[in-house]
């Protein structure tokens, strides 16, 4: 996690770190701090979030400097671990993301050279390796100390006296942006998109020397000539555009990220891509971690119903330590960022093994993207609310697309697939405007402890990805089962202080889930009943129901997502939780 900035150009160093630093605050945001570079280096940092640093911070003046907010992973977060971190003599700053497996040895090593260290960091021996190396080369110096570095890493070098930067990765992301005399150096797009849309993607091993007019790429030991890519991200869709959280506004905005995603349809070159997707397999695996993982298991349903293939659905972070991985005919990785590590670490082995392998994300050019046969953008736009929301309804569109513009599925069912997800913006669109069930739902929910969300069949996936969304942002204990499967152990936890949020839909699901609704009843906890119709069958025997739109059983997690994702949202707004930034958690989880 982390998130790292780099700046160097002719305007004031300082205010612009602070700007790109709050945007990369959804990568770990438990302390900061940055470093402003020239004759002498000076720098500051702090316990908490960039706002606060920067309310309190004396003027550094200086044309170039680094930042960096963290997610701690070796020592508590507080002034002393925050990055950037220093050589003995402060004269060479370094800000990472990433981990150091060998740092206990590398740091053994250096304290017997006589290096002292300060912080409880693995990445603090980064500046002090560089400055063992250093002999009037900056470049050379990293290098050489990157040479001895296990583990994962995207770093920023700056020294006193150097008008340069130095900026290399392995295994976590960093890109370039180029603007009029000066650059960017950052952890993702979206930290400088205010700034340029001109971007250069660096790749596992590159070193950059970056001065305020040249960039040089070091890629396998050649200069390379850096590819300069135009990207769309417009400021206002990294803007809160007034919306009191991000997470709102992503909410709001999946009606039109449906709509974009369905026009992918008129052309036929995307077609053809869905069309190359499922082919002749006879086994498919889906792996993903969090809400990706809940889109594999929703996924799960609709290969298996529409095309008869059987599919597993695995937690990423568990198959790593598989002493047997068995390959399947394809595996489909879903990861919004692209660069969670527990999704990596599979898809690169199954990369080695040339297996098949495909990866639905949202970011362009991330390092899943990079290391699959074939890749599927969510073109969802940039998702600033740690909790996933817009990114997952645009998980679950291309699941439908690969399912539904198979080669293998009939014309019929194709075309009426078509047909129903065509109608479904403008009826998520109505049941938005219909807030106020949400609402009161959240409020509801905010003076308990404890929720369970219960679905089944298709809908089971949405009963874990609601419950998710609650307690990760609202703090509230909340557990997904399967309709059928709370009987077997949490009905000892159901009291009337523990409300149960129910998904029933017009299904083969239905009169199963009304006599688990009945039971629960029977133990008297509330019941909320998220209902596509609303008729007597549910008269009596729910505390109330929340309405969405009727729409065909495979396509009703898209309408019970945003159901629950609306729901844990006001749960949290009623508890004043930070909504888009909640304790302990990153967007991005780019360590094991
Ligand atoms: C983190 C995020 C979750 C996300 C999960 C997987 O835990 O907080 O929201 O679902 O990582 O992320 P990915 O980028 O692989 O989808």
């Amino acid at each position: 996690m982390c998130g790292i900035i780099g700046y160097i150009g002719n305007r004031e160093a300082q205010a612009i770190l602070f700007n790109c630093m709050s945007r990369l605050e959804y990568r770990g945001y438990d302390s900061c701090g940055i470093a402003i570079g020239g004759k002498n280096i000076h720098s500051i940092k702090n316990k908490g979030r960039v706002i606060e640093l920067q309310e309190n911070a004396p003027r550094i003046e200086g044309t170039l400097g680094i930042g960096h907010t963290r997610w701690a992973t070796h020592g508590t977060p507080n002034a002393v671990n925050a990055h950037p971190h220093f050589d003995c003599h402060g004269k060479i700053a370094v800000v990472h993301n990433g981990i150091i497996t060998n740092y206990l040895q590398l740091i053994r090593k250096l304290k017997n050279k006589g290096h002292e260290f300060v912080s409880e960091t693995d990445s603090e021996l980064i500046p002090h390796l560089i400055e063992e190396y250093y002999c009037g080369d900056l470049q050379d110096a990293v290098e050489k100390a990157l040479d001895e570095i296990e583990g994962t890493l995207a770093i920023i070098v700056l020294k006193e006296d150097i008008e340069e930067l130095i900026a290399s990765r392995r295994n976590s992301p960093l890109v370039i942006g180029i603007a009029e005399n000066e650059v960017f150096v950052a952890s993702d797009v979206p930290a400088i998109v205010e700034f340029t849309n001109k971007i250069v993607y660096l790749e596992d091993g590159d070193t950059a020397r970056i001065s305020k007019d040249k960039i040089r790429i070091k890629r396998n030991e050649v200069t390379i000539t850096p590819v300069i890519n135009e990207i769309n991200v417009t400021k206002t869709e990294i803007e809160k555009n007034g919306f009191d959280h991000f997470m709102l506004k992503e909410i709001r905005e999946e009606p039109e990220i449906i709509e974009q995603s369905l026009d992918m349809l008129t052309n036929e070159k995307n077609i053809d891509e869905y069309r190359q997707v499922i082919r002749e397999v006879s086994d498919i695996s889906i792996i993903g971690c969090g809400t990706s993982y809940h889109a594999g298991l929703v996924g799960k349903y609709i290969i298996e119903e529409a095309l008869g293939i059987p599919v597993r659905v695995e937690l990423a972070s568990e198959l790593n330590h598989r002493h047997r991985m068995i390959i399947p005919d394809l595996t489909i990785a879903i990861t919004q960022s692209g660069e969670t590590a527990d999704v990596l670490v599979p898809l690169k082995k199954l990369h080695q093994c040339q297996a098949h392998t495909t990866v639905i994300t949202n970011v362009y050019g991330s390092t899943a993207s990079r290391i699959s046969d074939s890749v599927l953008y969510t073109h969802a736009g940039p998702e600033i609310s740690v909790a996933a929301t817009k990114t997952f309804i645009a998980q679950l569109l291309e699941l439908y697309k690969i399912t539904f513009y198979s080669s293998i599925i009939d014309t019929d069912s194709r075309m009426y697939a078509h047909k129903e997800l065509m109608c479904i913006s403008e009826k998520v669109k109505q049941m938005l405007e219909n807030d106020v069930q949400f609402q009161r739902c959240g409020e509801f929910l905010s003076e308990h402890n404890e929720v369970f969300f219960i679905g089944r069949g298709i809908n089971f996936p949405i009963a874990l990805e609601g419950a998710l969304k609650l307690k990760e942002i609202s703090y509230i204990h909340a557990e997904g089962y399967a309709g059928g499967e709370i009987k077997h152990g949490p009905f000892a936890l159901l009291d009337e202080n523990t409300p149960v949020i129910a998904l029933l839909t017009r299904d083969g699901t239905r009169d199963a889930m009304i006599s688990n609704i009945k039971e629960i009843q029977a133990r008297k906890s509330p019941v909320i009943v998220i209902s596509d119709s609303q008729d007597k069958d549910i008269d009596g025997i729910t505390d109330a129901v929340i309405t969405v739109p009727q729409v065909p059983y495979l396509f009703s997690p898209i309408v019970n997502t945003i159901a629950v994702q609306l729901i844990a949202y006001y749960g949290a707004k009623f508890k004043g939780c930070p909504i888009d930034n909640p304790r302990n958690l990153a967007k991005t989880v780019t360590v094991e």
